[in-house]
């Protein structure tokens, strides 16, 4: 047997035991853990063995010190970011995902126009929910990658970044995400907890802010799951020693009414210009309040709100977001014409079949629609078509007519039968109003 044979049949035994003794109920300890992430980032295990620890850990759940060892190992060996250099407190956010979720457009803007120092990383679409990378490089000439080193001087410069997260920051979550993304281990609060929390360790911000989500539309869709996630990582954040406040929000429907890349980059650039949108503009307010308290918590609820207020109505935000995409090369013309940003060609009006109150619009079915014309991938790695997607004309609680428009589908190409279909499907009309879903359930 050779060196190499031999150390991986070590760590193939290790992975089995480890397997073994999880599957029967036994704590896992640190060295254990931090062991298995080692042997698979280093390639000395099989996905399969791999597959069968992280499906063991999603059906058994983990123990605070667990999931604590967990979020380590996946840091070990990353490039943490160094804010030591800026003399402000650097703050953070993440959200769990979702339709429509616009959130990070507006508020990274606002709280760096309201002074805050915002460094924000950011990922890729997710099956039917979006992702902000893919949303930003709908802007020509944008460059949605910064490295490391260029992070503090933007910040410097700007005051806000927002940039595709490097894989170097966490390389265990970075070689079990994809991992998990097909072997049905995502849907884990231990996994998702410590995936999560791993990266927002390496980047090591002053303040976080948790945006997680309840809803069909959710990553984790039950309230009492969501919520359990929610105190999970905000105690895993704290017991790494990050300033964090959480929202429990709500995706029981698409957060905006724009659903798709280049749609979304325009539905946020109205919104900081002064535009109030029903869900999505309650909820940034609460997101923004949270991100300026987590590195000053003496800043009343109000005083918050009132900044926040004055930087949406004075035209401050928005002129934050094009100082900020100029700098990391977005052409200013573009985002002040907003018609200029990519645009489908073609649209389909989406009539309501009957007449009554709409009470429900199934967030699922309205992502999968806008991947069936090209707005999220089908395929690993396929071409977006940016400027597709839907507009929603009608939410929760509005009374719609038989024969009103209650969206309408942006297209080039695709399924747009079947997208259509999935649209008309996510609408449910009923009898009686229903209440407004609140777009902030729980602040913690
Ligand atoms: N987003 C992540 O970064 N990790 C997860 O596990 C789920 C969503």
């Amino acid at each position: 047997m050779s060196e190499q044979q031999s150390t991986e049949a070590v760590a193939s035994a290790r992975v089995t035991a480890s397997v073994n003794r999880k599957r029967t109920g036994a704590e896992l300890g640190a060295e254990e853990i931090e062991a298995v992430v080692a042997d698979f980032v280093a390639g000395r295990i099989p996905d399969y063995q791999m597959s069968a620890w992280l499906a063991t850990v999603a059906c058994r759940g983990m123990s605070v010190a667990e999931v604590h060892s967990l979020t380590r190992a996946y840091t070990i060996g990353g490039e943490a970011l160094d804010f030591s250099g800026l003399d402000a407190p650097v703050i953070d956010k993440h959200s769990t995902g979702g339709v429509g979720d616009t959130t990070t457009l507006i508020v990274v803007p606002v709280v760096a126009a309201c002074g805050g120092v915002v460094a924000k990383m950011t990922g890729r679409a997710l099956g039917f929910a979006g992702g902000t990378l893919d949303k930003l490089e709908s802007i020509s000439g944008l460059r949605s990658y910064l490295s490391a080193d260029e992070v503090v001087p933007m910040l410097r410069k700007v005051g806000m970044v927002i940039t595709g997260q490097s894989r170097n920051l966490t390389p265990g979550d970075g070689a079990t995400y994809a991992l998990r993304d097909v072997t049905g281990t995502v849907e884990s609060v231990p996994l998702i907890a410590a995936s999560i929390i791993s990266k927002k360790v390496a980047v090591r911000a002053d303040g976080l802010v948790l945006d997680i989500k309840t809803g069909a539309g959710a990553l984790i869709p039950d309230r009492e799951l969501a919520l359990e996630l929610t105190h999970t990582m905000r105690d895993l954040a704290t017991s790494f020693g990050l300033s964090c406040r959480a929202v429990l929000s709500d995706m029981s429907q698409p957060l905006s009414p724009a659903v798709g890349n280049a749609l979304e980059i325009k539905q946020a650039l109205a919104v900081l210009r002064g535009e109030r949108i029903p869900g999505l503009s309650d909820l940034c307010a609460t997101i923004s309040r949270l991100m300026l308290q987590s590195v000053d918590v003496d800043l009343a609820d109000a005083d918050a709100d009132a900044k926040v207020e004055r930087v949406l109505q004075d035209g401050s935000a928005y002129e934050m977001f094009l100082r900020w995409a100029v700098a990391q090369g977005a052409d200013r013309q573009v985002l002040e014409h907003p018609e200029r940003l990519p645009s489908a060609k073609l649209r389909r009006e989406i009539r309501a079949t009957g007449s009554g109150w709409v009470v429900g619009v199934e967030p699922r079915a309205i992502g999968n629609a806008t991947l069936l014309v090209g707005a999220g991938r089908l395929r690993y790695g396929a071409a977006l078509d940016y400027g597709s997607g839907v507009v929603l004309h009608r939410r929760v609680a509005d009374r719609v007519e038989r024969g009103d428009i209650v969206a309408e589908l942006h297209y080039d190409s695709g399924d747009v039968d079947g997208a259509a279909a999935l649209i008309e499907s996510a609408f449910t009309l009923g009898d009686e109003v229903p209440p407004v879903p609140p777009a902030v359930h729980q602040v913690f």
